[in-house]
């Protein structure tokens, strides 16, 4: 078969896949998101659990998406329903695509939200507002944000109208640039959060707290009311832990899909996805090592949930030497690494308007940036509006119920059909053939065709009830 080149053009070296993809891979998922559902989740246990997914689940199916993407060279939906044509299989596997598509759309309503709120704080922390800040003082204008709905729209706009603007020039051109340098940055500036956090007095607690491994606290979260311990069922531990494996490597949906199909064929996919996955799971860890010694170091709940980093973070900004630098470019890298995420979540649903319905790229990077827009408001409203249980379903305001749908069930999904097409629909001959692993094809594959998608069947079964 004569090699396939995707009319979006192609990524200048195997190298800048790799960034754009650690680009996509590393956002708000790793810095602010894993530690709160960590805090949530009592800790070592859930990140156990979330290492485990990783390694069986997410690594086997990361390399799965980019064969296939790479392999269809086009929009997933396109490239779903092609390849399933070459195999001589159902047509109906774009659907597959268009799940993709719709799950990017959703998550990115609500990440341009939490993204806005990072915006918000490079110029709260240029500004001062944090120095010699305490718990309470952080606390309150994390409040004073969140319960204003004008001023969270106006952020949420201005970041999700510079993710368009990357996404309808394409997304090589500033995109390459950006992550080439930035994620070097970000990496070292938690450096030396970290570096602040060890000597912040609450570092052992801290790191107890993220490596101790105790299932109790997985499954029950404990608080001490009125002096006497009460715990509670946390939900749905394993699920949210597998979730978040594939929000956190972007996974699931076609963003990797896409990217893979920018790829050259000559660079190993295998080596590509250890560095993704390996730069992103650090990145995850560092991030939980210098918020726990703050929270810890504060008398600051662990379980507090989406602020987290907000509440945390700026008291280390405003009481350690340079914070106010520190703390300016820190939510600077944020918004980068953000924005380098969000890009990916609506290239999948651009590239299948300009392929086939001949929209330009700033045509279709419109309508979806609009309409996800709009969406959007619903999580701002969560906030303050919508927020109480008026406005609640299952006791979920719309923010977390997107959130719930799009991390623990659509894109764990996404990943099962993933790991299905390509062990079980492709002929085993094509996907070695676009893998063209040197060694470990067998385990590869024995893990992609079983293991991976009974593990996440088992994890959806539990989260059901049924075992
Ligand atoms: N991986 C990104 C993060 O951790 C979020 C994301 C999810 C991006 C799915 C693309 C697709 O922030």
């Amino acid at each position: 078969m004569s090699e396939k080149k995707s009319i979006h053009g192609h990524w200048s070296n195997a190298f800048v896949f790799v960034l754009a993809a650690v680009g996509s891979a590393v956002g708000l998922g790793n810095i602010w998101k894993f530690p709160y559902i960590t805090g949530e989740y009592g800790g070592g246990a859930f990140v156990l659990i979330y290492l485990v997914c990783i390694l069986l689940i997410g690594i086997p199916v990361m390399m799965a998406e980019i064969a296939i993407g790479r392999r269809g060279r086009q929009s997933p939906i396109n490239t779903m329903r092609d390849l399933a044509s070459e195999e001589n299989k159902s047509p109906l596997w774009q659907y597959m695509g268009w799940g993709g598509v719709l799950a990017g759309f959703l998550i990115l309503s609500y990440y341009s939200v939490i993204a806005g709120w990072t915006l918000s704080y490079v110029f709260k922390a240029a500004s001062g507002t944090f120095d010699g800040a305490d718990a309470s003082l952080v606390g309150d204008v994390f409040a004073n944000l969140t319960g204003n709905p004008e001023i969270l729209t106006g952020w949420h706009t201005l970041f999700m109208v510079l993710t368009m603007m990357v996404v309808a020039r394409g997304v090589r051109g500033g995109l390459e640039k950006a992550v080439t340098l930035l994620m070097p940055a970000l990496f070292a500036l938690l450096l030396v959060m970290v570096g602040y956090a060890a000597n912040s007095g609450g570092f052992e607690e801290g790191l107890n707290f993220l490596f101790h491994i105790d299932f109790n606290e997985f499954f029950y979260a404990c608080d001490v009311v009125d002096g006497a311990q009460r715990c509670e069922f946390t939900g749905t531990p394993l699920l949210t832990a597998l979730g978040h494996a594939f929000f956190t490597l972007s996974l699931g949906m076609g963003a990797i899909m896409v990217y893979g199909s920018y790829m050259p064929k000559n660079y190993s996919i295998t080596k590509a996805t250890f560095i993704i996955a390996g730069a992103d799971t650090v990145v995850a860890l560092l991030a939980g090592m210098a918020i726990f010694p703050i929270v810890f170091a504060n008398g600051l709940a662990p379980g507090s949930g989406p602020g987290l980093i907000f509440q945390t973070l700026p008291i280390a900004f405003g009481n350690m030497a340079g914070g106010q630098f520190f703390g300016t470019l820190f939510f600077i890298l944020l918004a980068f690494a953000a924005w380098s995420s969000a890009i990916s979540l609506v290239e999948p649903g651009v590239a299948w308007l300009v392929e086939n319905k001949g929209y330009s790229r700033v045509k279709a990077t419109t309508v979806i940036g609009v309409s996800c827009w709009i969406l959007g408001l619903g999580t701002v409203f969560s906030f303050n509006l919508w927020s109480s249980a008026d406005y609640q379903l299952f006791g979920k305001t719309l923010f977390d119920l997107l959130d719930y749908l799009t991390a623990n069930i659509m894109l764990p999904l996404g990943g099962l059909l993933i790991a299905i097409f390509a062990t079980w629909v492709m002929k085993k001959e094509s996907i070695s053939d676009e893998l063209s692993m040197q060694s470990g094809f067998s385990l590869w594959y024995f893990v992609t065709r079983f293991i991976t998608p009974v593990a996440i069947a088992i994890v959806f079964l539990n989260a059901i009830g049924v075992i």
